[in-house]
C-alpha cells in the first residue's frame, strides 16, 4: 500500500495555462495536411483549416501555439508568406526533407488558425538569417493599428484590424541550427534585435530569448549575465531520446529496457529545470524572467517507409507516461516555468494528433493533455506519494508520480501516473484540508506499447475510461491504480 497525501492547506504558485502549450513547425506534415489543407480540399475545413483538428484542440483547451519553427524559423522570411497565394515564393525546406515550401500557410493563416482554436499565438522570429528590420517590421505588420507602411500592407492583404500577439521569440536554437553562435555573441545580437520590437497600442510583447539545449548551463549563465533585463523569458529545449541518437529505436516496437530508459530520460526534466533555475536565481532571485520550455517530447526513429526528414512517429502508452510525468514536473516548477510547448502538435515527434488523408486519430499523449487540462490556471497544491523503484538494469524510476492543484471554485484535481509496466499499486489517499462531497476519476491504461491506429477498429485502442474503483475508507480513500496508467481524480 502506498500513501498519497494531498495537502490543500499548502498552496504553491499559479500553474500558468501556457504550460499546456504546443509547437507547430513547417516540418513534414505538421502544417500541410496536419492543420492546413486549403480551402478547396474535400477534407472539411474553415478557410483551409481542418475542422476535425480545430475541434480536437479546442477540447483540450489548447492555450498557446508556437510557430513557424524550430530550425525553420531562422530560415523563414515572413514576407514570402503574405499576399496572393499564387504569387508567394516557393522555397526549399532545407532542414526538413528538402521539399518545396509554397508559403501558402503564412502569417494570416497562422493567426486565423489561432483564432479558430481560441489560443494565443507565439511567433518565433528569424535572427539567424534575417535582419533586424525584417523582424521589427513583422511585429509592426501584425500589431500596429495606425497608419504605417506595414499596417497598410496588412490592410491591402485583407486584414484591417491588427492582431494581438503577445509571445515573440528572438531566434531559435541559435547555438545550433539558428546560426551556430557562441552565447556571448547571441546575447549581444539578442539585445540588438529586441530593441526594435516595439509595443504598439496596448499590444505588449513578451520577449523570449533563445536559451540552452538540455545541459548547456553556461548558455543560461551568459544569457542571464548579459541580457536578463531585456527579456521576459528564456527558452529551454529538451528531448527524451532513449539510449542515444543512433539507437533511439522504434516508437512502437521496443523492449522493457527501452521503456524504462525512456521514462528515466523524461524524468531528467526535473533536474534540468532545477539546475537552470538555480543559475537564473543567482541573477534574478525574484524570478522575473521565466523559463519557457518551448520544445520537449520524445524523439524516436521515424515510422518505416516515411521521409526521414519528416520526423513522423507513432505514440504509445510509453509516450502518455512521458507526457504525464513531464506535465507533473512543470506544475511543480510553476514558479519559474511559465510556458511549455510539446514538440510537435500534429504528425511530428510526440504528436497529440495524427492524420492520414481525411482520417484523424488522437494519440495517448492527446488524452493526457485532456486529463490534465483542469490544472490550467489552477493553484499548485503540496502533494506527496510513497514510491518504489521499478525498472531494469541501471534504469530505475519511481513507480508513482503525482501533481495536484485547486481551481478558483475549490475543485481539487490530482494527476497520478504508475510507471510500472506490469504491477498495479494499492493507494491510500489522504486529502488534508478538504471535505469532498463528490469524487470523479478517469484512467488511461494499456500495455506499454499500446497505440491508436488508422486501421478499422484501432483508433480508440487507448482512451480514458471512467474509474469507479475509489472507496472511502475512514477519513481516507483507497484504490488500486492499474499498471502503466495515468489517472485524473477530481474532488468537488
Ligand atoms: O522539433 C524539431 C527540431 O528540434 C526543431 O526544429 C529544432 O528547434 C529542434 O532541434
Amino acid at each position: 500500500m502506498s500513501r498519497l497525501i494531498i495537502n490543500c492547506n499548502k498552496k504553491g504558485g499559479k500553474i500558468n495555462k501556457e504550460i499546456y502549450g504546443h509547437f507547430s513547425e513547417h516540418l513534414g506534415r505538421c502544417i500541410y495536411g496536419g492543420i492546413y489543407v486549403g480551402e478547396n480540399s474535400e477534407i472539411p475545413n474553415v478557410k483551409g483549416m481542418r475542422s476535425d483538428v480545430v475541434e480536437a484542440l479546442k477540447k483540450i483547451k489548447l492555450p498557446v501555439l508556437r510557430w513557424p519553427g524550430g530550425c525553420f524559423a531562422d530560415e523563414y522570411h515572413w514576407m514570402d508568406g503574405i499576399g496572393a497565394k499564387e504569387k508567394r515564393k516557393k522555397m526549399i525546406n532545407t532542414h526538413w526533407g528538402g521539399v518545396v515550401e509554397d508559403n501558402s500557410f503564412g502569417t494570416h493563416e497562422f493567426l486565423e488558425f489561432c483564432e479558430q482554436v481560441g489560443c494565443e499565438p507565439y511567433i518565433n522570429g528569424n535572427l539567424g538569417s534575417g535582419t533586424v528590420r525584417e523582424m521589427s517590421e513583422w511585429v509592426e505588420y501584425m500589431t500596429f493599428g495606425g497608419l504605417s507602411p506595414m499596417s497598410g500592407l496588412r490592410e491591402a492583404n485583407g486584414r484591417k484590424e491588427p492582431w494581438k500577439v503577445k509571445y515573440f521569440a528572438v531566434g531559435n536554437e541559435n547555438w545550433g541550427c539558428g546560426g551556430n553562435m557562441r552565447p556571448e555573441y547571441y546575447a549581444d545580437e539578442y539585445r540588438r534585435y529586441q530593441t526594435y520590437l516595439r509595443n504598439y497600442g496596448d499590444n505588449k510583447l513578451y520577449k523570449i530569448a533563445c536559451g540552452p539545449n538540455d545541459f548547456n548551463f553556461n548558455w543560461t549563465k551568459v544569457l542571464m549575465e548579459n541580457a536578463k533585463n531585456h527579456m521576459d523569458g528564456l527558452s529551454l529545449h529538451y528531448y527524451t531520446i532513449p539510449n542515444n541518437w543512433a539507437k533511439k529505436g522504434s516508437a512502437t516496437d521496443f523492449t522493457e529496457e527501452y521503456f524504462y530508459m525512456t521514462l528515466k530520460k523524461a524524468l531528467q526534466m526535473d533536474y534540468l529545470i532545477k539546475e537552470h533555475s538555480r543559475i537564473m536565481d543567482n541573477y534574478d532571485p525574484e524570478k522575473k524572467v521565466a523559463l519557457i520550455v518551448d520544445e520537449w517530447g520524445t524523439w524516436y526513429d521515424v515510422e518505416p517507409d516515411t521521409n526521414p526528414g519528416f520526423l513522423y512517429q507513432q505514440n504509445t502508452m510509453r509516450d502518455a507516461l512521458v507526457a504525464a510525468v513531464t506535465l507533473n514536473i512543470f506544475n511543480g516548477h510553476c514558479d519559474r516555468v511559465k510556458m511549455a510547448n510539446i514538440a510537435q502538435m500534429v504528425n511530428v515527434l510526440q504528436a497529440v494528433i495524427l492524420t492520414e488523408g481525411s482520417k484523424m486519430i488522437l494519440t495517448p499523449t492527446y488524452h493526457v493533455f485532456d486529463m490534465y487540462k483542469e490544472h490550467q490556471d489552477a493553484v499548485l497544491l503540496e502533494s506527496y506519494v510513497e514510491a518504489q523503484n521499478v525498472g531494469t538494469n541501471d534504469d530505475l524510476v519511481p513507480d508513482l508520480h503525482v501533481s495536484a492543484s485547486e481551481n478558483e471554485n475549490g475543485t481539487v484535481h490530482i494527476t497520478l501516473a504508475n510507471l510500472s509496466a506490469y504491477s498495479t499499486r494499492e493507494i491510500d489517499m489522504e486529502i488534508l484540508g478538504k471535505d469532498a462531497s463528490k469524487i470523479d476519476a478517469r484512467v488511461l491504461t494499456g500495455k506499454m506499447d499500446a497505440f491508436n491506429n488508422f486501421a478499422d477498429g484501432e483508433a480508440e485502442n487507448v482512451k480514458p475510461q471512467v474509474f469507479s474503483g475509489i472507496k472511502k475508507s475512514g477519513e481516507n480513500y483507497s484504490f488500486t491504480i492499474p499498471a502503466c496508467a495515468v489517472m485524473s481524480i477530481t474532488l468537488g
